[in-house]
């Protein structure tokens, strides 16, 4: 510490900087200003440089990188810079009030040197704890831990639906943001805003679908699954219980003509016909879940066709217009609501429910209908199964005693995953578009059927194909005589009984 500026070994320039660099200045606020702000300049340099050598290299943009450069490096900046100011005006006073120390440090003496090595130690320690906390941090907030913990009750219906489908271990954020700066920080300021509105508790219930401003699944779902795959034919077979005394199962089997891209070059066939770039559908819908769709145009390599809903009047310029993707026929990916009917015939083909106790099928589809969850849902459950059985079935009361409490909690975990009184969602709200069944199994204008009606047609008398065999073949549906069905699928339907 000393005031000998005229043996300054910068000469001229270091005495004029001695007094005024307030980066010098003794006081520790100072100091940690310094500090702050070399560290987010340092960074800030970096994460430039990373941005725009990916963008260089046409390479995704790591998303933390964007995130960190945009917010969090320009904040620490500015605080730095208001520490440094804080601590100058702290100075001034000290200076005025004839308690300060000398006021300024030499540069290149001693003490300059002892405070230069403090400062680029801290900043050292600094940049390894910020970059490292930073990035655990924002880690943090892209999991499904941080999604479903901190919007415990919003999230809940999506968690729960999520966590037993085949998507189970991908994180929320890899379909519902992706990769890429500019959606993470969408994401992240929407992301803001839910909070708040939880925070408020002026959310709405249920959550709407479809989600308007979810990001296209060209850059999400097709990061895991090559659109261009072709997956051939796929046999479904699905086992049903019909409502009768007996509870007869039945089964409906058909071959699924998933098809895509048989090969390169090759015009795409089946149902992924749709999502092959060369055969761009575009649709318009007028009401907000896009159950209404009025007008259709389709790409081909002969110009476009424009299929319009029938005897409908609707506005020219109503509604909202949306090129066709894997969402709109897999709405439900993950997060998979069941109808009472599937999650029945699930339980009976899982050996849950019994078919021996007669008319089970129809009494307990009638409890899932009337009941909802609470408190004590088993209790529930059992007591109107009791009181419908007494009324109804008296002479059955006793079979049904006998695996009573069994049956209850299968029912009552059957309405607790998938019906959430506080956040508005009952049977349907969140209906699937893969198929065209309503939700008590019958056919209805709904999924595929939206276009797929014959309804649509266009000026030279084109109509949207509702032929049966254009999507699967139908091998049975709901067909309950083993005699009827193919061997293998009669073996299916008896397997297990
Ligand atoms: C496999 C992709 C995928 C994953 C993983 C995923 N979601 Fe979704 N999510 C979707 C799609 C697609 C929709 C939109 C459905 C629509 O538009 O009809 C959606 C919709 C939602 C909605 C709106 C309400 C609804 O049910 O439509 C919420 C809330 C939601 N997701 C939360 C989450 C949370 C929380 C997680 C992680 C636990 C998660 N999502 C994981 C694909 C995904
Ligand atoms: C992070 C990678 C990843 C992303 C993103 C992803 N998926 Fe998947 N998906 C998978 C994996 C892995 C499986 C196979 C899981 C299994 O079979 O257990 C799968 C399975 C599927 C299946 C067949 C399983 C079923 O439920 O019948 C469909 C359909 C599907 N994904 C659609 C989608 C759609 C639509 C999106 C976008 C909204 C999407 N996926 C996003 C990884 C992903
Ligand atoms: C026109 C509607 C439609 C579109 C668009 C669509 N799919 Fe599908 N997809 C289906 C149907 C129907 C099935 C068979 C249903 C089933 O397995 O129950 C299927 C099956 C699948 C499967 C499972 C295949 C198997 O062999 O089990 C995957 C994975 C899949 N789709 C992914 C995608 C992805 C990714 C996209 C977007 C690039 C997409 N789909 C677009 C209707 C569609
Ligand atoms: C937004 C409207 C729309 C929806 C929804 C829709 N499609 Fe299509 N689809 C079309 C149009 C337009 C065509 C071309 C005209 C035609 O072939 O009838 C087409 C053609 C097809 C074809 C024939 C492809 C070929 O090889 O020529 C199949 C198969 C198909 N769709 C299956 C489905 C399935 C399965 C669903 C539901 C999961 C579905 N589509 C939902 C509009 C739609
Ligand atoms: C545009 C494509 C398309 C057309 C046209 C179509 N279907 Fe389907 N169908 C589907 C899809 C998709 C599913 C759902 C498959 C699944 O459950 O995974 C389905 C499922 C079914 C099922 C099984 C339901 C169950 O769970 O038991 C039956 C039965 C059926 N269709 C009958 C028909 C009949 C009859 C016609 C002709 C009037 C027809 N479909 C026309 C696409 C189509």
């Amino acid at each position: 510490m000393s005031a000998e500026t005229h043996s300054n070994p910068l000469g001229k320039f270091g005495v004029w900087f001695a007094g005024r660099l307030p980066f010098f200045y003794s006081t520790w606020v100072t100091t940690l200003g310094s500090v702050l702000s070399i560290i987010a300049v340092f960074l800030l340099l970096m994460a430039l440089v990373l941005n725009v050598y990916n963008h260089l290299l046409h390479r995704p943009v790591n998303a933390y990188v964007g995130t960190v450069t945009f917010m969090l490096l320009p904040a620490l900046l500015i605080l730095g810079v208001l520490l440094i100011l804080l601590g100058t005006v702290i100075h001034r006073r000290r200076v005025s009030r004839g308690e300060a120390g000398p006021a300024a440090i030499e540069i290149g003496g001693v003490e300059f040197m002892r405070k230069a090595a403090v400062v680029g130690f801290m900043v050292l320690i600094g940049m390894v704890l910020f970059s490292s906390f930073g990035y655990e941090a924002y880690h943090y907030t892209e999991s499904t831990d941080f999604c479903m913990n901190v919007c415990h009750e919003v999230m809940e219906p999506e968690g729960v639906a999520y966590s037993r489908s085949a998507h189970a271990n991908v994180e929320c954020v890899e379909c519902h943001i992706g990769p890429g700066a500019e959606w993470f920080v969408k994401a992240k300021l929407s992301g803001l805003r839910q909070v708040a509105a939880v925070l408020r508790n002026s959310y709405s219930r249920p959550i709407p679908a479809p989600v308007h401003n979810l990001r296209p699944a060209r850059e999400t779902c097709e990061i895991c699954h090559w659109p261009t795959k072709f997956h051939g034919s796929k046999l479904i077979m699905r086992k049903h219980t019909e409502s009768d005394r007996e509870n007869t199962r039945s089964v409906s089997s058909l071959i699924m003509k998933v098809g895509g891209h048989p090969q390169p070059g090759v015009r795409a066939t089946g149902v992924h016909w749709h999502v092959d770039p060369a055969n761009e559908v575009r649709y318009r819908s007028i009401d907000d879940k896009r159950e209404k769709i009025v007008e259709v145009i389709q790409k081909t390599p002969e110009g476009e066709i424009r299929y319009l809903l029938e005897d409908e009047e609707f506005g020219e310029d109503e509604g909202e217009w949306r090129i066709m993707d894997c969402i709109d026929c897999h709405n439900r990916p993950t997060h998979i609501f069941e109808t009472p009917g599937q999650a029945l015939d699930d339980a009976f083909t899982a050996g849950l429910l019994e078919t021996d106790v007669p008319w089970l099928r129809k009494v307990a589809d009638r409890a899932l209908w009337e009941l909802e969850p609470g408190d004590d849902t088993v209790a529930a459950v059992s007591n109107f199964l009791t009181e419908t059985y007494a009324a109804d079935h008296p002479d059955d009361l006793s079979a049904l005693q006998a695996d009573l409490p069994n049956i209850s909690g299968v029912i009552a975990a059957i309405l607790e995953r998938n019906i959430f009184p506080r956040m508005g969602i009952t049977w349907g709200t969140y209906a699937s578009n893969l198929g065209h069944m309503d939700l008590d199994g019958d056919f209805a204008d709904t999924g595929c059927f939206r276009c797929h009606d014959e309804m649509h047609v266009s000026e030279d008398g084109l109509y949207i194909s509702q032929d049966c065999d254009a999507c699967h073949t139908l091998l049975s549906e709901r067909e309950t005589d083993p005699d009827a069905l193919p061997d293998f699928v009669a073996d299916f339907l008896s397997e297990g009984e």
